[in-house]
């Protein structure tokens, strides 16, 4: 008998330890060198909505969309632009799913693609929290398929290659630190 539950703590402990990993895999993506998924501060993203002024139609794409944050203060301020996110990861990809499912009034879509994988000739906006290697590999898709006068918009990591036409700081922020700034580029 205590060989019996021994053996069954054991099971749910090995369970519980495999869930463990799953959701590190799935919403952290700790085994990959990819981006784990966390949110856009929402200082960062007012600091974005003050700065852009997107037209009625207008197209905004957000590369790598985690659960929809940036997404859906996005759209609570400029209800009638077609914003779109892209999310590969499948933990961040059904939870932006759920939360949509709150939020009938918000017009975004999150497809469940990759983002280096779509076209990007009509976009207008491009909004991305990734990491440096990301905002290196993406130059050449950029510069071969933005249009000229599209914005570029990413939060914390810089493309080095590029001129911004502008920088913002959080408020009080440490002056030496990049987290939270966002940087503004024009094709
Ligand atoms: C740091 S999170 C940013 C989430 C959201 N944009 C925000 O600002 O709150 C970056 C997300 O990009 C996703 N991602 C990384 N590479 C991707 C790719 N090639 N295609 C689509 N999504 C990707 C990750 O799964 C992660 O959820």
């Amino acid at each position: 008998m205590i060989l019996a539950w021994i053996i069954y703590l054991c099971f749910l402990l090995f369970l519980t330890f495999l869930m463990f990993l799953l959701f590190l895999e799935l919403f952290l993506d700790v085994f990959g060198k990819k981006v784990p998924y966390v949110r856009s501060e929402t200082k960062s993203i007012q600091i974005v909505l003050e700065n852009i002024n997107p037209e009625q139609g207008q197209i905004l794409y957000d590369f790598g969309a985690g659960d929809g944050k940036f997404l859906n203060q996005l759209t609570k301020k400029f209800p009638n632009i077609k914003a779109v996110g892209f999310e590969k990861s499948p933990g961040p990809y059904l939870y932006a799913k759920l939360l949509k499912l709150f939020r009938p009034n918000r017009k975004y879509k999150i497809l469940f693609k990759n983002f280096y994988k779509i076209d990007i000739s009509k976009v207008d906006y491009v909004y991305c929290f990734l990491y440096p290697h990301y905002m290196k590999n993406l130059i050449s898709k950029f510069e071969s398929e933005l249009k000229p006068g599209a914005i570029v918009i990413s939060n914390t990591f810089p493309i080095k290659q590029w001129a911004p036409i502008k920088t913002i700081s959080i408020k009080n922020s440490k002056p030496t630190s990049n987290w939270g700034k966002i940087f503004i580029y024009q094709r």
